[in-house]
């Protein structure tokens, strides 16, 4: 059974983590959280203080961060680690979400971040969610996915997610910050979050978690 790269790309919090995990775990894949890699770096500046306009900080502190995953398949859980210390729940919370556009902006982040995703799927086998993974980092991946659902859904969805770990925040809060994020990064200059042709579209807004893995691993089974 030959081995495909499947990109998942879509907004924050339609469901894309959980359900690539899953894919995952069912094909014996890899799993690779790509937000989760702006999000390391995001707290590695916030840590240094970099200032975002000065591009020799941003390349020092480009050379010295070092981000690594963790993933259980059968657990379906995922820890990041940046320069060795567990940042898994550090990288999920607001300060890091209010900030990580404006770094995810930027086209040296982005240019250090995507060769290293494309390391980290050159052997195949690999699940990869983002917003330019079908389109930027894997365009020739045999599987491209582009997920949606509607802005309160997904508010709703993250928040839920925030309070399992522990963190009670305002639903209009969270509603601000994703769609503030989905405009900065659909309309960004360096590789926007946009749809890729020949990727299939899947609003999940009122789709089962249960169906969506299922759509995905029957298309995935078509390319294997
Ligand atoms: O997926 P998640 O919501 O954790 O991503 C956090 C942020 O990281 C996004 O809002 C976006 O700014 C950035 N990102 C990106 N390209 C990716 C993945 C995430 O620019 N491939």
């Amino acid at each position: 059974m030959g081995k495909i790269v499947i990109a998942i790309d879509g907004f924050s919090g339609c469901g894309k983590s959980s359900t690539a995990k899953a894919v995952a775990k069912k094909l014996g894949y890899t799993y690779i959280d790509s937000g989760a890699m702006y999000r390391a770096a995001t707290l590695h500046f916030l840590n240094n203080h970099t200032v975002l306009t000065n591009i020799k900080e941003v390349n020092n502190a480009l050379d010295s961060l070092k981000i690594t995953f963790h993933f259980d398949p059968e657990k379906q859980t995922q820890e990041t680690f940046l320069n060795g210390l567990n940042v898994e729940q550090e990288i999920r919370t607001m300060r890091v979400s209010d900030y990580v556009s404006e770094v995810s902006k930027l086209k040296e982040v982005r240019h250090s971040l995507v060769a290293q995703q494309q390391k980290l799927g050159k052997s195949k086998g690999v699940v990869m969610d983002g917003r330019d993974i079908g389109t930027v980092v894997f365009p020739h991946a045999e599987l491209k996915i582009f997920m949606t659902a509607d802005l309160s859904i997904r508010a709703a969805r993250r928040q839920k997610e925030i309070l399992e770990k522990g963190e009670l925040i305002a639903l209009e809060k969270i509603k601000e910050n994703l769609g503030e994020r989905d405009r900065m990064d659909s309309t960004r200059v360096e590789s926007p979050f946009i749809k890729a042709k020949d990727a299939i579209e899947i609003d999940t807004s009122l789709l089962e978690f249960d169906d969506q893995v299922e759509q995905i691993l029957s298309l995935a089974k078509e390319k294997i």
